[in-house]
């Protein structure tokens, strides 16, 4: 019993830390370098995301593997792919978005692709980050309100 409690524990602090950065970056960070000169705005950015990126890295990590616990001590995995399931089926989804960009388009291409446009035309690449926070945070919002009512009802 105490094991699924601290699974739990470390599910939703991962889950807290990691969203809520996302959201810090999307509400405060993104909308504040709309005001600073062009030329400087992905330089500061990519500084900050580099460091809140590490820091994700890790808080997904833990997320998938207290999920994924919680998914085999709960015998939770007869849940998947059926109706009832939808919102574990939303959790390892969204997961599986965030890490395949995280590990995988942002170290091989994104970054590399990102830097290139924002030489052109920073304000197009300042629009996109936005719009993709913007797309991550209310996909991560949805997830965490089906979660929640998907474990309650
Ligand atoms: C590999 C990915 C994931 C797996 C396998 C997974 C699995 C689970 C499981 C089995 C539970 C416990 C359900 C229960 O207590 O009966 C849970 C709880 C929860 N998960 Fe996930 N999860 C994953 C990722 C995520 C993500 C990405 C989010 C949010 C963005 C999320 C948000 C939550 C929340 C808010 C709860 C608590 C629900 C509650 O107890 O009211 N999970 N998850």
């Amino acid at each position: 019993m105490w094991i699924t409690g601290s699974l739990l524990v470390v599910h939703i602090l991962s889950i807290v830390l990691w969203i809520g950065g996302v959201a810090f970056v999307t509400t405060i960070t993104l909308p504040m370098l709309a005001s600073w000169p062009a030329a400087h705005r992905f330089a500061v950015f990519s500084e900050m995301e580099r460091r809140f990126g590490a820091q994700a890295r890790i808080l997904v990590v833990a997320a998938g593997l207290s999920g994924g616990a919680l998914l085999v001590r709960l015998r939770l995995t007869g849940l998947l792919g059926r109706p009832q399931g939808a919102w574990l089926d939303g959790m390892i989804g969204f997961w599986t978005l965030f890490a395949l960009l995280l590990f995988v388009a942002e170290p091989l291409f994104l970054h590399r692709k990102m830097s290139e446009l924002a030489q052109r035309d920073p304000n197009r690449v300042h629009a996109l980050l936005l719009r993709g926070h913007r797309l991550l945070l209310a996909l991560a919002v949805i997830v965490i309100i089906s979660g929640v009512w998907g474990v309650t009802t």
